[in-house]
């Protein structure tokens, strides 16, 4: 009898929880908010792969998003959401709308000052205003307005706000079947989304790339599900870099995962090669909170700027002024390459990144490596030879 010709395809490990059947998706993995980063490539790439991807901007105009989601049409059949970074974001002990941010003009010119000199002390030019954009910009209710409408006249069948943002009126979305998921940092901003009719929570912990929240993941996670009940989908995000992350997730009683970090190693990611480089050669303590970028808690790659500016007895100005600051600083060391002063933003699982590869497979892998850490019995490690036992074979 002749050998088969072709070998028959291994079959996918598969992970389904009540959270595939509501997005409409294979596995329980959604592409995490990233602006910038996550263009219709990356977008259509994860919801080919069987997950959900999500769209992400935090700027231009109402018909370039329109642009890019029909963009990420033409590149999958499959669902997929928009993430918006919503005006006046604030999260955690800054003015909120009607407050007045403090900003006494010695400060301001203190901070000028700083960035001035930090770029003549490290060669950065300033870009001319046609430059390629060093932070998020400030949006505005008509922004949120006008690119919300886009939104609901494309259909896409899921929208995502960033983590502290204030929502937009949920039943306008609802009413055109549009399934509203939104980031909490704590058990209080959960209880309160799930009042306010957010189809699904992220419990983001402060293991998170981007703006950062201060309770951990592990804590978090059950926290906010006990805090939901059954009814309610809870996704964790924050320092899932790995199948053994998402079967925690799981086994904290999430539906799933909110994963940005991981991404980044994708092909299809919107990142320059230089910041590509710099999150290979990152580890496991290579990120920092800061507030030097955008004046709130962000989680980013340790660099230049954050750390010369930790070293400063400068209180960074209030969001959004202080991105005013940082922003001419990243524009520069954006165009010109530079790793040493804006690696880019990422979380402590760019520890798991070892080179750039196809969405695909990234996600494959976490749903195989779920797989087998839920199926695997509790005492077994992972890999065959454990760095430990390398260091003891190499010569004192
Ligand atoms: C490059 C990058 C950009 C991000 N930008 C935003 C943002 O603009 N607004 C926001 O609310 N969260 C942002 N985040 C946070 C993600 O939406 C998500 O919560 C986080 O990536 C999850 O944790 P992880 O990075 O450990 O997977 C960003 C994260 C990364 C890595």
């Amino acid at each position: 009898m002749s050998a088969p010709s072709t070998i028959p395809a291994m079959p996918q490990p598969r992970i389904e929880t009540r959270l595939c059947q509501l997005l409409g998706i294979q596995h329980p993995i959604v592409l995490a908010g990233m602006p910038g980063v996550a263009g219709p490539e990356l977008t259509a790439a994860v919801s080919n792969a069987g997950g959900l991807g999500m769209l992400a901007v935090h700027a231009g105009t109402p018909d370039e998003l329109r642009a890019l989601i029909r963009r990420t049409r033409e590149l999958t059949d499959r669902p997929f959401g928009v993430f918006l970074t919503l005006p006046d974001s604030r999260p955690y002990g800054l003015p909120r709308p009607g407050q007045r941010a403090r900003l006494p003009a010695d400060e301001l010119v203190d901070c000028l000052e700083f960035a001035e000199s930090f770029m003549e002390q490290h060669g950065l030019d300033h870009q001319d205003e046609s430059g390629p954009p060093g932070v998020i910009p400030l949006c505005t209710p008509a922004f949120l307005d006008a690119h919300l409408q886009v939104v609901i006249e494309e259909q896409v069948p899921v929208f995502a706000a960033g983590l502290g943002t204030p929502l937009p009126d949920l039943k306008v979305l609802h009413d055109h079947g549009i399934l509203v998921i939104a980031p909490a940092g704590t058990v209080r901003d959960a209880v309160q989304l799930a009042t306010a009719g957010v189809d699904v929570v992220v419990a983001q912990g402060h293991e998170a790339g981007g703006p950062n929240a201060p309770v951990g993941t592990l804590p978090l996670v059950p926290q906010v599900v006990d805090a939901l009940g059954p009814g309610l989908p809870v996704l964790a995000g924050g320092g899932i870099g790995d199948g053994r992350g998402v079967a925690a997730a799981l086994m904290l009683g999430a539906q799933g995962a909110w994963i940005g970090t991981a991404f980044l190693a994708a092909r299809e990611a919107r990142l320059p090669d230089f910041q590509r480089r710099a999150l290979i050669g990152a580890g496991d303590d290579s990120t920092v909170v800061t507030r030097s970028i955008t004046g709130q808690p962000l989680r980013t790659l340790r660099s230049r700027w954050t750390d010369t500016w930790e070293r400063t007895e400068l209180e960074p100005l209030a969001a959004p002024y202080q991105a005013r600051i940082s922003g001419p600083v990243l524009a520069a060391a954006l165009s010109s390459g530079r790793a040493d002063v804006h690696p880019g933003t990422a979380g402590p699982a760019a520890g798991f990144i070892r080179c750039i590869r196809p969405t695909e497979n990234i996600l494959a892998d976490l749903v195989s490596g779920a797989r087998a850490a839920l199926d695997r019995p509790f005492d077994v490690g992972v890999h065959p030879t454990p760095l430990v036992q390398q260091l003891r074979r190499i010569p004192s």
